[in-house]
């Protein structure tokens, strides 16, 4: 490790740790079934040993140490290490023109090593070589974990269940590109023999926000602008009604593909507005069956595909799969993504973000530590939340282009990993799961950064681009928008890390009274990530990156990342309220009573 920190000797517990693997060397080419077995190895042990609370992370000498560094970080500003060249040296990572500087972190070299120690002590590329070769790794559900699997080459081969599941995700690409251009081309029309132009992408949750995020990145795109003249795509998530209202008002039904993405095809919410939007073209084209068939398409899972066949989709033709090892928060690259993303802007576009993904997935599978941008990312995060106690982080990219990217990690983050039982089937002892949120900057700068500069520190992430998909410049001026943009992404992590002293706040000529209202403490953790220009490749860059931070964070807590108990039940719990507000509405004297007087009261009102 280097000596960091302004020489000072760590105190440190003389432990004996195994030596560092500098390469992970997962091997994107490794396709047999993988055998770590992680989760069940675990677990027997667990079960012949007694008290399971000794298998937490926290009780591994790796934590220890970093737990006692983590002390002598408090000891050092930020301000001092950014001034260090040979940490700044080493503190950024490449990869197909994704630049990621982390040297805004408190964390020094020696931070580094420890992260690494730790993530090899958790056996981290063991469990990403699981994930990616089709282990059940959910194991609440019993489920493989093969989002990457959906950008794999055709030629790739991965096994779940025996069945090489990267042929069955070529066999729906191809039929969504045959699809999408039979749309798109004329040949494949509405009930009455209209072009279909607008599309309606009815779900919610993971089968929304995703694709909605990638349509805004393309939607000013200059590829995504030419593909998708005269075409249109919504998206209808809210059982708002009036998101309905917002979203149809001025189509033209007969010119209108409802496409319904649903994983379970049971979600209440999408369900009801799908039938509403049914019900929307019935009323238009008459109630007959050909309408739907003609007029409704399904993303679904191949378990949903009789209630698919039962709302009277065609699902010979008009039901586009995918996979119980898809989660819906990962899903953006199956048909889920695919098939309203290449109705608006065509099917090869929708490759590119495939590709983007692709090349981060072998990355992530193969690059050492140091180099590997997400795991890198992970770790930090670790590092920030269960060590230095930070419990929010924001993502704040400086592209409007990128305004859903943060709705989007908010889900993909937070559904993951909000959560605190451990595989081991008793709860983390350290801080698990933080609170994302963003915004585009430079807006997010005249909202909440008062808060990231003077208020709760937060870890920031900083998302830029060298160059912007449509830049501006005035007449006789030589700095473009772009670069007003990006100066702000250049300044805010700076002024974050080193803050400003009284004494510099003093040399503004401001007064004794006013310095300590005007002082900035800094210290603030940041890292940004820089990429050439926005566009459907790099959203797959993107894309990939913090579905894999997420996964490095699960795997170093030891929780399942890839289930959602806590969504679950809240879809059951508004059952109860449903049936007392029926019974309300079907008697005119019908007073509820509800499981407390609170819950009685306020639906008495409501009714
Ligand atoms: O909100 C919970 C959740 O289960 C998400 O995980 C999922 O993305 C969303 O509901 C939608 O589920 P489905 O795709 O089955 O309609």
């Amino acid at each position: 490790a280097a000596e960091e920190g302004g020489g000072k000797n760590l105190k440190v517990p003389q432990i004996h740790l195994p030596p560092r693997l500098s390469n992970p060397g997962v091997g994107w080419e490794h396709h047999h079934r993988a055998t770590t077995q992680f989760v069940h190895g675990h677990l027997s042990r667990m079960k012949a040993n007694g008290d399971p609370t000794k298998y937490l992370v926290s009780n591994t000498d790796e934590w220890k140490i970093l737990d006692e560094h983590k002390e002598e970080i408090d000891e050092i500003h930020l301000r001092d290490l950014l001034q260090d060249s040979e940490r700044s040296g080493a503190m950024y990572a490449e990869h197909d023109g994704v630049y990621l500087d982390f040297s805004r972190q408190r964390a020094t070299l020696e931070t580094l090593d420890l992260l690494e120690d730790l993530a090899e002590k958790q056996e981290l590329t063991q469990k990403i070589k699981a994930m990616m070769t089709g282990e059940k790794i959910n194991f609440t559900e019993k489920r493989a974990v093969l989002h990457t699997a959906l950008r794999a080459d055709r030629t790739e081969k991965v096994y779940v269940d025996g069945k090489n599941v990267v042929e069955e995700v070529h066999e729906v690409l191809d039929q969504i590109k045959t699809f999408t251009e039979g749309v798109r081309s004329g040949s494949i029309r509405g009930y009455t023999g209209k072009r279909l132009r607008n599309i309606i992408s009815v779900g919610i949750g993971g089968s929304y926000l995703g694709p909605e995020f990638l349509h805004e990145v393309l939607k000013t795109e200059p590829e995504g602008i030419n593909s998708a003249l005269g075409y249109d795509l919504r998206f209808l998530a809210n059982v708002d009604p009036v998101d309905v209202e917002r979203t149809c008002a001025d189509l033209d039904p007969e010119e209108t593909l409802i496409v319904i993405v649903s994983k379970t095809f049971t979600t209440a919410e999408t369900m009801l507005n799908a039938r509403t939007m049914r019900q929307w073209l019935w009323d238009f084209m008459g109630n007959d069956k050909e309408v739907v068939r003609k007029h409704i398409v399904a993303c679904a899972s191949t378990s949903a595909t009789e209630k698919v066949k039962d709302f009277g989709i065609d699902t010979d033709k008009y039901f586009f799969r995918f996979w119980d090892w898809v989660g819906g928060r990962y899903s953006v690259c199956s048909a889920a993504g695919a098939l309203p993303i290449s109705l608006l802007y065509g099917f090869n576009l929708f490759e590119k973000f495939l590709k983007g993904a692709q090349s981060i997935d072998k990355h992530f599978a193969t690059a050492p530590f140091r180099e590997n941008i997400p795991m890198i990312m992970g770790m930090l995060g670790v590092w920030n939340h269960s060590f230095l106690n930070y419990k929010t982080r924001t993502t704040l990219p400086y592209a409007e282009a990128l305004l859903k990217l943060p709705s989007h990690i908010q889900q993909l983050d937070m559904e993951s990993n909000g959560k605190t039982m451990t595989k081991f089937g008793v709860e983390a002892n350290y801080n698990v799961g933080e609170i994302d949120f963003g915004e585009p900057g430079t807006n997010g700068q005249h909202s909440f950064f008062q808060l990231l500069h003077m208020g709760q520190p937060v870890p920031c992430d900083f998302i830029g681009f060298c160059q912007s998909q449509h830049d501006l410049c005035l007449d006789g001026e030589s700095f473009s928008s772009h670069d007003e943009l990006m100066a702000n992404f250049f300044a805010q992590p700076d002024a974050l890390a080193n803050g400003k002293t009284a004494d510099e706040v003093r040399a503004e000529g401001i007064s004794e009274e006013d310095i300590p209202h005007r002082v900035f403490k800094g210290n603030r953790p940041s890292m940004s990530l820089l990429l050439p220009k926005l566009t459907a490749y790099a959203a797959g860059q993107l894309l990939a990156i913090y579905e894999h931070r997420t996964a490095v964070q699960g795997f170093i807590w030891d929780i399942n990342s890839f289930d959602q108990w806590g969504v679950e039940l809240g879809k059951k719990l508004a059952i109860d309220v449903k049936n007392h507000l029926q019974e309300a509405r079907n008697s005119d004297d019908h007073v509820i009573e509800a499981s407390n007087p609170a819950s009685s009261r306020i639906l008495n009102y409501y009714v």
